[in-house]
């Protein structure tokens, strides 16, 4: 197996790219693409993920639709929770949801703690990635979320709204709560360890739900272990944080050492460049929901945020968060080719 060292996204990561700025999107497969909605009127989404040819189908969808720079593995953050003892459902419309739920210290030490056994728990993922690495032309992302978001999904058993059980646990019996997060630690390492075994150029890693920390909680919850993850891994392979709330806490993820930060939208990104250390790249951030505007108000909010980056050789042109489900592919491909006919480019 090679890697791809010379495509302009993975340049961009490492702070050597020339030209103008590579762009992939958060959620770029998904059901705004109508090819992506009839595989979806046949299979159920966890059929998608498990079906080694269906997850290459679907990853390759938004490199053929929009001309992307990098495909995102289709998959999802929850995946994980299987090999840990929890049963995973996406039931239409009610978003995805979790069996048991972790509800005490004691639930905490009955993990189990084998983190090699993911190993035989994703050969269906092992397989799509080979055989994506034979047919893509891009970079493949693989990705995991960070552990404290995937802690809240296995406390609240969904997604959470107030996180009020995630928070009562951490601030009555923090000591349980770090064990938790440092078995998720473990576990997510052997899990981008095989990712990248089979393949994958580049980790992201989602913390969605890192801004409803306070920074102090941020730095003693996420930050320290986003930080192991990265140091577990190999040193050429780039990784990527995503942390909502980026602006706030700016200065614990560039000290958790990633080689990329991708930003959300609520703050500016000239900003977060000056903000960051030489050596880190930076991703992002324009508000999604700008995919909703009329096309010559989006392709101007792209074009200006094309000026603030330009000749920033260490930029990745992307979303601040997931492109929406309902968002028209017309929108979605008026932005990639905006950006890719660079900054001066007329609207048409
Ligand atoms: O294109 C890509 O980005 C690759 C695939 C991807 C999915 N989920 C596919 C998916 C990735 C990277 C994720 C990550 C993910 N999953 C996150 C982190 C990113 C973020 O958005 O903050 C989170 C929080 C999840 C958990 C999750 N999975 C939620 C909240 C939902 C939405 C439920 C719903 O009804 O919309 C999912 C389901 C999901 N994951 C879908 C897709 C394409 C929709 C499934 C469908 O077809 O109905």
């Amino acid at each position: 197996m090679t890697r791809t060292t010379t495509a302009p996204f993975l340049q961009a990561l490492r702070g050597q790219n020339g030209g103008t700025p590579p762009v992939w999107l958060m959620r770029q497969a998904g059901r705004y693409l109508p090819a992506y909605r009839r595989l979806r009127e046949r299979y159920t989404f966890l059929e998608l993920c498990k079906t080694p040819e269906l997850v290459a189908a679907v990853t390759t969808m938004p490199i053929d639709v929009l001309g992307v720079d990098a495909a995102i593995l289709f998959a999802d953050i929850l995946l994980l929770a299987e090999p840990l003892g929890f049963s995973l459902r996406f039931d239409d419309g009610t978003g995805p949801s979790l069996s048991p739920t972790l509800q005490s210290a004691a639930d905490v030490d009955g993990l189990p703690n084998d983190p090699a056994a993911v190993n035989a728990a994703f050969d269906y993922m092992k397989a799509a990635i080979a055989e994506l690495k034979c047919t893509l032309q891009v970079p493949l992302v693989g990705f995991a979320a960070a552990p404290f978001t995937l802690a809240t999904y296995l406390i609240e058993g969904g997604t959470g709204r107030d996180f009020k059980r995630t928070k009562q646990w951490l601030f009555s019996d923090p000591d349980s709560f770090h064990r938790l997060l440092q078995r998720l630690t473990d576990y997510t390492v052997a899990y981008l360890q095989l990712q990248i075994r089979a393949g994958v150029d580049a980790i992201q890693l989602f913390d969605s739900w890192a801004h409803v920390l306070a920074p102090e909680h941020f730095a003693a919850c996420s930050a320290r272990y986003l930080a192991a993850i990265r140091r577990a891994l190999p040193k050429d392979i780039p990784v990527i944080f995503f942390c909502r709330g980026t602006g706030a806490y700016l200065n614990e993820i560039a000290a958790a050492a990633p080689n990329a930060v991708s930003a959300d939208w609520t703050t500016e990104i000239r900003q977060l460049r000056a903000g960051l250390p030489a050596g880190i790249a930076l991703q992002g951030n324009l508000d999604p929901a700008w995919l909703y505007a009329p096309p010559v108000e989006l392709a101007a909010a792209a074009r200006s945020l094309l000026s603030q980056m330009a000749g920033d050789p260490a930029y990745v042109f992307s979303l601040g968060h997931g492109v929406l489900p309902d968002v028209s592919v017309d929108a979605v491909r008026l932005l990639v080719d905006t950006v890719k006919s660079g900054a001066t480019a007329a609207v048409i």
